[in-house]
């Protein structure tokens, strides 16, 4: 719970600095109910780029705030806690990457966004959790070298005919939720469909009704007759289901599905920051260029 007048002191702070507030959907609902956009890390980078602000005020993970300043560079874009990190992003470098490309020459460079701007700069396009089938269809080559998420990376191979080359990283968030969770939910709520993120491990994904982004669960659960729902990813994302659908019934696949970096970001950092508009997350120019081509060439396919 925000300390009280802390929204009303954002409120006065956004206007005054032409600031918007942007929050992922695994963000606390307090700081979900201050936001001016919520969505998930494709449908903020869209945002991020369209909207007429002078400073964009990122709730969420440094990669998320990176993608918004590549796009955006003519925008101040602060994070308000600074070691909010993803340790899936964490798992590859650059060099690391370039390894990985020099041992295989022939195949193309798919980067989830969840990666820092250097290691995006050495990949031929970026996708999503939303798009990743999709942006992986789209490439010519035949095979396909997939960073970081292993088990994204699974999902998409079941779901195109590309050959795929996976890093070995992973959300441990996601993997905390297990067959078992799913199935113990099942026979408490039979009538409920189960939506899982692809991040989650196959078993999961291979027993799910479906497989979909953040943003794309929102939208299902808004759309479906479907009243009640297991839901497999970070559990910050059920405040806003049980907000959007106040008539449907929404239970955590597993509790323990929690993302500690999400986390790190509060109300109280979040008036912190825009008084003392900190902490800028800025991308060296030369990278950021590198980088900008592989998101825009995400964005030119969905
Ligand atoms: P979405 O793109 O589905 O919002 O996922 C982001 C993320 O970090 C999942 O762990
Ligand atoms: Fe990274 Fe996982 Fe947290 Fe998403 S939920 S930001 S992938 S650690």
């Amino acid at each position: 719970m925000a300390q009280s007048g802390t929204a009303e002191k954002i409120q006065k702070l956004k206007e005054e600095r032409n600031a918007t507030i942007l929050a992922h959907n695994y963000q606390s609902g307090d700081v979900q109910d201050i936001a001016d956009y919520i969505g998930d890390s494709l449908e903020l980078s869209r945002i991020a780029e369209k909207i007429e602000a002078d400073i964009v005020v990122f709730c969420g993970v440094r990669f998320m705030a990176e993608t918004a300043s590549i796009l955006s560079p003519g925008k101040k874009v602060l994070l308000p806690d600074m070691g909010a990190g993803c340790p899936m992003a964490d798992r590859i470098t650059a060099g690391g990457l370039r390894k990985l490309k020099a041992e295989h020459p022939d195949a193309g460079v798919v980067g989830y966004v969840n990666t820092t701007a250097d290691v995006k700069a050495e990949t031929d396009i970026s996708c999503t959790s939303s798009n990743a089938i999709n942006v992986v269809n789209s490439m010519e080559r035949k095979k396909i070298i997939f960073v970081p998420d292993r088990y994204l990376a699974d999902y998409v191979s079941k779901n195109s005919r590309k050959t795929i080359i996976p890093w070995n990283g992973f959300c441990p968030t996601h993997v905390r939720i297990s067959q078992e969770d799913i199935r113990r939910q099942k026979e408490l709520h039979p009538d409920a469909k189960v939506m899982v993120h692809p991040e989650c491990i196959p078993g999961v994904v291979g027993i799910a009704d479906e497989v979909l982004s953040t943003g794309g669960m929102c939208r299902y659960a808004r759309e479906s007759d479907t009243r009640e729902f297991i839901v497999g990813t970070e559990i910050g994302i059920l405040h806003r289901l049980r907000k959007e659908n106040p008539g449907k019934k929404f239970y955590p696949a597993s509790e323990q599905a929690i993302c500690p970096d999400m986390k790190k970001i509060t109300p109280e950092k979040i008036l912190w920051s825009l008084k003392n508009m900190e902490y800028e997350v800025k991308v060296p120019e030369e990278i950021r260029i590198r980088a900008k081509k592989s998101v825009d060439q995400m964005l030119k396919v969905v």
